[in-house]
């Protein structure tokens, strides 16, 4: 018998053990009895949103050679931004017997099913960065500060902008600044809380007339991105300058809450004859934010067409996945630094928030290239080995 399907076969019986004997709530840990396992018989199911990401490449990666560093069997899969093709990998997941799941939704509420079907087989599941709602089978969330995310970009943006300095301090730059808003998909809970995170800092200074948005697309709905798509960002963008930019209103900045979301902006703008350098330029490119620091975007940091990006060390998280998830086979619980702010719409999930950090031009070196997560040959390059 293959060791998958020795495994497949030892996760049914004991999923059928539990059954009869009622079992434990999932999360309540050790459950399955792998407390007392050996790591190399358990198995982690990991599903991945997509692949057209780096970000989520890098996290697969990590969080797979980091549980498999600890001794544990890891079941990976990317789900291709495909909902039916994630809920079906993570079925299949639980029907082979895995002892764990640790899941980055596609659609953060389209899960409720798989979640309770992991739950009744008293399987532990760890929402990994993008809360999964609805569902009160979340037992663990590991993730960034969100909202500091979103108000980390607003920072840049008016840092950016100079009406902030390099300390932070309101300069006397007056504006009015022009801007558009760019927020991700609305199934993700996070597009909430970068969004809410940005307009906690721009709001005051929109209504103090600072700021203004010539589209007047302020909602989260308006400014949305489904699936965090780069072209849809780009055909906004598109739409934008044509509505409210063609009459010669300048535009200043942009609010982008992902690089490849920042991407698309940029491209938008560079086919509209929108360039990089100030003085010759008719129209000169604006403010950009983004986050995840893609290599791509890096160098396009460092060539100065995009402003900054959020860095969040992935490596990071999935060792705080790693820990949270050797807690629950152990028999534990892990431990959370945030039980208040992620209400998944069912219940309050016991969370684990990791800092984020801002990157623009002049950081690259300190941040990303000292930090080992790229070398300057790739930032060169504006892609990784
Ligand atoms: C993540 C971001 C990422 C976005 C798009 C969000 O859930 O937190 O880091 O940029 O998804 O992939």
């Amino acid at each position: 018998m293959s060791k998958k399907l020795r495994l497949a076969a030892i996760g049914a019986v004991a999923a059928v053990g539990l059954t009869a004997c009622g079992g434990g709530g999932a999360g309540s840990g050790g459950g399955n009895d792998t407390a007392n396992a050996d790591p190399g018989d358990l198995t982690i199911g990991v599903a991945m949103p997509t692949q057209t990401s780096e970000r989520w490449i890098a996290d697969g990666n990590n969080v797979k050679s980091q549980l498999e560093d600890a001794g544990y069997q890891v079941d990976l899969q990317y789900a291709n931004d495909d909902i039916p093709t994630q809920s079906q990998q993570i079925d299949q997941m639980i029907t082979e017997g895995a002892d764990l799941l640790i899941i980055a939704a596609i659609d953060g509420t389209a899960l409720s099913g798989q979640l309770q079907a992991a739950a009744d087989a008293n399987i532990p599941v760890i929402s990994y960065d993008r809360l999964i709602r609805d569902s009160e089978n979340v037992d663990f969330y590991v993730t960034f500060d969100n909202f500091a995310v979103g108000q980390a970009q607003a920072t840049a943006l008016l840092t950016g902008l100079g009406v902030l300095d390099e300390s932070g301090n309101r300069t006397d730059a007056a504006g009015p600044f022009n801007i558009e808003l760019f927020a991700g998909s609305l199934d993700d809970n996070n597009a909430f809380f970068f969004f809410n995170g940005a307009m906690d800092v721009l709001q005051p200074l929109i209504d103090d007339g600072t700021l203004v948005v010539p589209s007047g697309q302020t909602d989260i709905e308006q400014a949305a991105t489904l699936r965090w798509q780069q072209e849809t960002a780009q055909s906004r963008m598109e739409t934008l300058l044509t509505g409210s930019y063609n009459n010669g209103t300048v535009l200043n900045g942009v609010l982008s809450p992902y690089d490849g979301i920042s991407r698309g902006i940029i491209t938008a703008l560079q086919n509209a004859g929108y360039g990089p350098n100030l003085d010759s330029t008719p129209r000169a490119l604006p403010v950009v934010t983004g986050q995840d620091a893609e290599i791509a975007s890096v160098k396009l940091i460092q060539d100065g067409v995009q402003s900054s990006t959020i860095f969040k060390d992935t490596r990071n998280l999935a060792e705080q996945a790693v820990t949270a998830a050797k807690a629950f086979l152990e028999g534990d619980e892990p431990e959370a630094n945030d039980t208040e702010t992620y209400d998944n719409g069912v219940k309050v999930v016991p969370s684990y928030l990791l800092p984020v950090q801002t990157v623009f031009a002049a950081d690259i070196q300190s941040v990303l290239i000292d930090s080992g997560y790229y070398t300057q040959a790739e930032v060169d390059a504006g892609q990784t080995d």
